[in-house]
Formats: C-alpha cells, structure tokens, sequence
C-alpha cells in the first residue's frame, strides 16, 4: 500500500509546465516574430544618416538610405516601415505646406523604398506637424486646431502619399471624421487598394518627447501666435478608456482597415479592451519615450536592454496585439535569428 502524503502537497504544480525550455517553449500561449514589426524610421531632407540625440541607435536617414534600410527590411522578414519626416525649420510654415508637397522627401522616399524593396508595406503617418511652425498636427486658428479644415488638408497630403504609392495611410491627427472622407477621397481617384490604419486611440502622452526632437517639431506653445503648449484638445485624456472604444468604433465604421493604439506600453488595457471589443487588427505604437527608456537604462546598465526589448515586444503580442510599430525593428528582428 502506497504511502499517503504527510502533508496537503498540491496536485496542481504549475512549475512542472516551467520546468525546461522544452515544456515552455510547448505551452507558450503567444510568440513574436519578425512579422509582428512594423519599423518605425525618420528619412530627412539631407544626404547621408544623422544620429537622434535623444534617441541612441536611432538615425535620421536620406532617401537613398531609406531605400538601403527597405532592403534590409526585405532581409529580415521585416514586413513594413513606417516613414516620419525631418524637415528643415527654415521650409516650414503655419499652415504646414510641404505636408502636400508631391516632390517632398516623403513622397520621394516611399518611391525609393517601393523601387528597391516592393515587398515591403510602406507606411506614411498623415498629419500636419513635421510641417508646420508651430507643431500641431492640424490648422491653427486663434489658439484652435480646427477640425473641417484640417481634414481637408489631410485629404491633400493622403492623396499625395497614395500617388507615391504608398501602402498604408496612418492618419495621427485625431480629427473627428478623417477617416471617412480620407477613404471616400481614396475611392474617388481609384485607390481602392491603399490601406488605412487609424492612429484610433492616441493620447496626448509625454512619451512622445524624443520623436519630436527626431522629427524637429516646431515647439508646442512657441511664437507670436496663440498656440497651445499641448495636444489635449484633439488626442485623448490618458485616464479614459471607454473613450477609446467610442474612437475606434467610429474609425472601424468610417473605413479603417486596421487600428492602433498609441502610446504602447502604458496603454495594453487599451489595447485590450479594442481586441476583445472589435476583432479587428490593432497595432500599438512603442513610442520614442518607450525606446528611449530601454535604451537610457541598458547604457547604464541599469537592465539587459536585449532581454527588455524581446519582453517589452512579446507583451504587445501577449495582449494580443497583431503586431507593433518600434524602433528596435531590426535589432529584434536580428535577435529573433532572422
Ligand atoms: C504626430 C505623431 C507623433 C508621433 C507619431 N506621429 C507625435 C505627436 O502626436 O505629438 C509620435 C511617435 C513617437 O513618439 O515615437 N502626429
């Protein structure tokens, strides 16, 4: 007769499914791959590649670069790049008219990157602010970012991007109804095929403080206008969240083919509650504050900066994102032994 246990030992032992790499690499309930990244990228007017202070590893590059960067992209299983511009502050102006500008470095680098490397999606963000003065992402009147008229200069510069062939268009402004009259534009000149992917859930978030360095924003709250010194009146109140179902339920109903939430890791309850919500493809943007976080406290030495990329990534898709825009791209591309 077999002994009975002296003690209550649990039945139920989780630590034998965590026991090896074989029994948690059998039981893993979610992995990310190189086609999880979307490779989030500065291309600026100027030759050559320009370090990003504030972001280290992070470089702004010429078109030409962008073109070699498509190809690199190809290499590592990388499926699409989304571009952000540089652009000089001596060529902006209020009204952000370069946004619609069909020669501009945007247009030019979706070009050479398609001409390279047509296997790989390009993204352009739609929004006024590398372009304007004063760094909003919409039209400045007395103090306001004006919704209707913004929209229509959105209309000009998603038609620009589109006609360079761009594939997918991320409209960053947060104004109310963008996507349905960008999409309505789209059809009109045949460009049934270009993909949208709503900045849906975008919090007004001091997270995004060394991309606006990377981009040379205009600096909120500057010059002899009246310009407000945050985004509040058209990104969201970090605390809400309901809210965020309401903008995204609204982008899915105006034409969005994908959605995404932004900033990222702070916000996974978010993304979250849209997965669960929508079923819909939801992307989170691991934005430059993220990345610059990681990479501050790995040159300290403050955290395996390898082990917190590879983590910070797999939770977006723990919390069941369908992939992540972020800078470390290549890097975890590389890592994942791509
Ligand atoms: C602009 C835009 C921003 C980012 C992407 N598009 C900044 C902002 O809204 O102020 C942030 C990207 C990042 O921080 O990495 N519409």
């Amino acid at each position: 007769m077999t002994k009975a246990p002296l003690a209550p030992y649990p039945a139920t032992r989780l630590r034998r499914l965590r026991q090896a790499d074989w029994t948690r690499r059998l039981v893993r309930e979610s992995v990310l791959t190189p086609a999880d990244l979307i490779w989030s990228m500065v291309v600026h007017e100027g030759e050559g590649r320009v370090p990003v202070a504030s972001m280290p590893g992070v470089e702004r590059l010429s078109v030409a670069e962008a073109a070699k960067a498509a190809v690199e992209a190809r290499a590592l299983g990388i499926p699409a790049i989304a571009i952000f511009p540089h652009i000089d502050m001596a060529r902006k102006d209020a009204a952000g008219s370069l946004a619609a500008d069909p020669d501009g470095v945007i247009s030019r680098a979706v070009r050479a990157m398609k001409d390279a490397a047509p296997e790989v999606g390009i993204m352009c963000d739609v929004a006024l602010d590398p372009f304007t003065t004063h760094g909003h992402d919409g039209v400045l009147e007395k103090g306001r970012i004006v919704n209707d008229a913004t929209i229509e200069r959105l209309v000009e510069q998603a038609l620009v991007q589109a006609r360079a062939g761009c594939d997918i268009l991320a409209p960053s402004d947060m104004m109310d109804g963008r996507i349905g009259v960008i999409r309505a534009a789209l059809e009109a000149e045949g460009h049934c095929d270009t993909l949208i992917m709503s900045y849906a859930a975008k919090y007004a978030s001091a997270f995004y403080g060394p991309y606006r360095d990377a981009i040379g924003s205009g600096k909120l709250g500057s010059g002899d206008i009246d310009n407000p010194g945050d985004k509040k009146t058209y990104q969201q109140d970090p605390a809400n969240s309901d809210e965020a179902l309401r903008e995204v339920a609204l982008d899915i109903a105006e034409g969005a083919d994908m959605v995404m939430v932004k900033p990222g890791l702070p916000y996974l309850d978010i993304v979250r509650r849209i997965v669960e919500a929508f079923a819909m493809p939801t992307f989170a943007f691991q934005v430059s504050g993220e990345y610059a976080m990681i990479v501050a406290a790995a040159q300290n030495g403050w955290i395996d900066g390898d082990r917190a990329i590879l983590e910070s990534l797999g939770a977006f898709k723990r919390a069941g994102c369908a992939g992540v825009i972020t800078y470390f791209a290549p890097k975890a591309a590389r890592m994942l032994g791509a």
